[in-house]
């Protein structure tokens, strides 16, 4: 079976006004050519709709970074997910861990804004991965496997939701797994796919987790890493074009 389409996203978390904003998007248009990868910029939400205005036609995917689980409603502070679809978005961010650790979100709160992007014809990003503690303890495969089953949508299909592997403790920190602990959790994953899915293998799944052009490189030939969430380096337009090189 082929692989699937790599994909490359940058998670821009918070950060960047209007004109960093709009430079860094700028910059990654003019850099990004032909590629075999798919890229998606996720914007905060006071970007998306300049952000999305820059990139529209280019083949470059505009996302959020969350939703809420409901579709309107008195909910300060959130955002829909026919929002963002409203807004020229494709993708969707579920599950990041600095909402889960940050806002005290379940599984069953990603599975629902997981839904929620679904009704919305957004593809859902479902983010998942293992504390420091966790894995010391020897429990990393079970506890992804674990929010894997939670956290998966209901109507699930590898053109609906991508699952994205990140270590809680490789975020931000330069620190990432060996290649053995990341083949071996997405192989996981793969498998537990493989359990519900006939067409398991057409799921892309992402590693993230200071993902940088020095380790790029390795990551992305793993087997079943099918494309990266990039955060840091998702910010400096020659990195994360570099790292979406690593493809092809
Ligand atoms: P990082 O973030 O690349 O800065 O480690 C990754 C992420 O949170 O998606």
């Amino acid at each position: 079976m082929s692989k699937p389409r790599p994909l490359i996203a940058g998670n821009w978390k918070m950060n960047g006004r209007q004109a960093d904003g709009l430079a860094l998007a700028e910059a990654i248009l003019a850099g990004a050519g032909d590629m075999t990868a798919e890229l998606l910029l996720c914007p905060p939400a006071t970007l998306i709709a300049p952000v999305g205005e820059r990139i529209r036609g280019s083949g470059i995917a505009l996302g959020g970074q969350d939703c809420h689980w409901a579709a309107s409603g008195a909910h300060t502070g959130d955002i829909a997910a026919p929002m963002l679809a409203d807004l020229g978005c494709r993708y969707v961010i579920v599950g990041h861990s600095e909402r889960r650790h940050g806002h005290g979100e379940t599984d069953a709160m990603v599975k629902a804004k997981a839904e929620a992007a679904l009704a919305a014809g957004l593809i859902a990003i479902v983010c998942l991965g293992e504390t420091e503690a966790e894995r010391d303890r020897g429990e990393a495969e079970s506890v992804v496997g674990r929010q894997l089953e939670g956290s998966l949508p209901e109507g699930a299909s590898p053109d609906k939701v991508v699952v994205g592997y990140e270590p809680v403790w490789a975020i931000g920190t330069g620190r990432t797994p060996s290649n053995a602990d990341i083949e071996a959790i997405h192989g996981v994953l793969r498998r537990d796919l493989a359990a519900s899915f006939p067409e398991a293998d057409r799921f892309r799944l992402l590693y993230g987790g200071s993902v940088k052009p020095g380790n790029c490189e390795e990551i992305l030939g793993l087997a079943n890493v099918d494309g990266a969430l990039v955060g840091g380096s998702s910010l400096k337009e020659q990195e994360f074009l570099t790292i979406a090189r690593t493809c092809g």
